[in-house]
């Protein structure tokens, strides 16, 4: 019920990347938006971008004229919070920062009719945090739009602690009515995506650090084995080394530090020095030349696995189709698929979502090439709690602990 609910006027706060992108959105499917910034020249970069997007679709031939005009004249730009009393939906896109974003939703409070939705587009902050400075947490939940937002389907509509089902049901209608795939996700650290995908940066950044292989030879293994469109160190040098190791730190501490998710120093130390992937033009790659070219230099030292944990990585292979691969390769590949089937198996546990929007998500949100649950299921979660034993054995801090929900069946 109510999923076919949606606005015919929002405003959107924070013309940036992510608001500029959602205001497009909305704008395309014949909502009214007012598109609102305290910084002018973003404002304009915001129309800019938007523009230059949907020249791009009727140069393609897949907008007329008269829908760009359409498009464009619904979207009314402003430098401050006024004008919203007939918002049915807010959707807030400002720079991750608490106080800043509190500061936003205590005007919303005020400036806004008491029945319209308020979302954040947070990434790793908490959405009944945010909810705390309004009245009525109850229409509070988060939007969480991916990036480029016209171009990923995926929405995480996060329900926080106080938020009411009309809420939750009023931002899947309208992210539906958007042509976007939803998901209901608990307001937890990393929401679905940035959390099981830590599995995926971190496990490829320990391999590294522990010399088993080089950056584009634990690429190239998740690429040809696990059917990934891009390696963990291609992907963050696309994110940002910054823009990822901010995530995980962020939901690192909100997990109490486990060890999981402990941020690690190789990218740290790139971090600092200002390595910060493609949009620096060094990270993990070098993209000074036609083809990247691995930037970071592998202290490379042999490793040796035990028989029980040779035997547990040989059937977890064998199980999830790389049977015929050696056995570094077999090596790298199960211990970083380990991992997010693990966090995707937490997630499920600690009720983060349910089974089907957890595999959605990863598959809409990340481009993985199947669901980590559906995943686990395929190799057998005898298969994989057996790995992951093996590997807590020699980790000896709990960081590969099973999770329960690999247990069942
Ligand atoms: N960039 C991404 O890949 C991405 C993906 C998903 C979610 N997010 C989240 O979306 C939000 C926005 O991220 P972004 O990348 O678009 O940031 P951005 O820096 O591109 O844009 C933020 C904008 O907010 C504006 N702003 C700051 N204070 C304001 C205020 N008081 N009133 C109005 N505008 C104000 C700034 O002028 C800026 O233009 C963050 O919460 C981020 O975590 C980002």
């Amino acid at each position: 019920m109510g999923s076919e609910i949606h606005p015919q006027t929002i405003a959107v706060i924070g013309a940036g990347t992510m608001g500029a992108g959602i205001a497009q959105v909305a704008a395309s499917h014949g909502c009214w938006v007012h598109l609102i910034d305290i910084n002018l020249e973003v404002l304009q970069r915001g129309l800019g971008g938007i523009k230059k997007n949907l020249d791009r679709l009727v140069e393609k031939g897949k907008l007329s004229l008269a829908d760009r005009e359409a498009v464009t004249s619904r979207i009314e730009p402003s430098d401050a919070i006024r004008g919203i009393e007939r918002s049915e939906l807010v959707i807030e896109a400002v720079i991750e920062d608490l106080a800043i974003k509190q500061g936003i939703f205590r005007q919303l409070d005020t400036t806004t009719r008491s029945e319209a939705v308020l979302a954040t587009n947070t990434s790793s902050l908490s959405v009944s945090k945010i909810a705390e400075v309004v009245r009525d947490p109850s229409r509070v939940v988060g939007m969480h739009f991916f990036n480029p937002a016209p171009l990923m389907p995926l929405v995480e509509v996060v329900a926080g602690r106080l938020s009411d089902r009309r809420a939750i049901d009023f931002a899947v209608g309208t992210a539906k009515a958007w042509g976007k795939t939803p998901v209901v996700a608990k307001d937890t650290p990393g929401f679905i995506v940035n959390r099981v995908a830590r599995g995926y940066y971190l496990e490829a950044l320990r391999l590294l650090g522990e010399g088993v292989a080089g950056v584009d030879e634990i690429d190239n293994i998740m690429r040809v084995h696990g059917g990934f469109k891009m390696g963990p160190f291609e992907l963050m040098d696309l994110v940002g080394l910054d823009v990822n190791l901010a995530v995980s730190t962020s939901v690192w501490e909100q997990m109490n530090k486990h060890p999981r998710f402990t941020p690690h120093d190789i990218q740290k130390k790139l971090v600092v020095d200002g390595n910060l992937g493609r949009k620096s033009g060094r990270g993990f790659y070098l993209y000074a030349y036609k083809h990247p070219l691995p930037a970071y230099v592998v202290d490379r030292r042999s490793f040796q696995l035990s028989l029980l944990l040779g035997d547990a990585v040989r059937t977890f292979a064998e199980r999830a189709g790389t049977g015929r691969a050696g056995i570094t390769e077999q090596y790298i590949f199960s211990r970083i698929m380990s991992a997010i089937l693990n966090e995707a198996g937490y997630a499920f546990c600690e009720n983060v979502a349910t089974r089907e929007d957890i595999d959605v998500a990863m598959i809409k949100g990340t481009n993985y090439p199947k669901g980590p649950l559906a995943w686990a299921e395929e190799i057998g979660h005898r298969t994989v709690r057996g790995l992951l034993r093996r590997l807590n054995e020699s980790a000896g801090d709990g960081r590969y602990e099973p999770a329960a929900a690999l247990a069942e069946c």
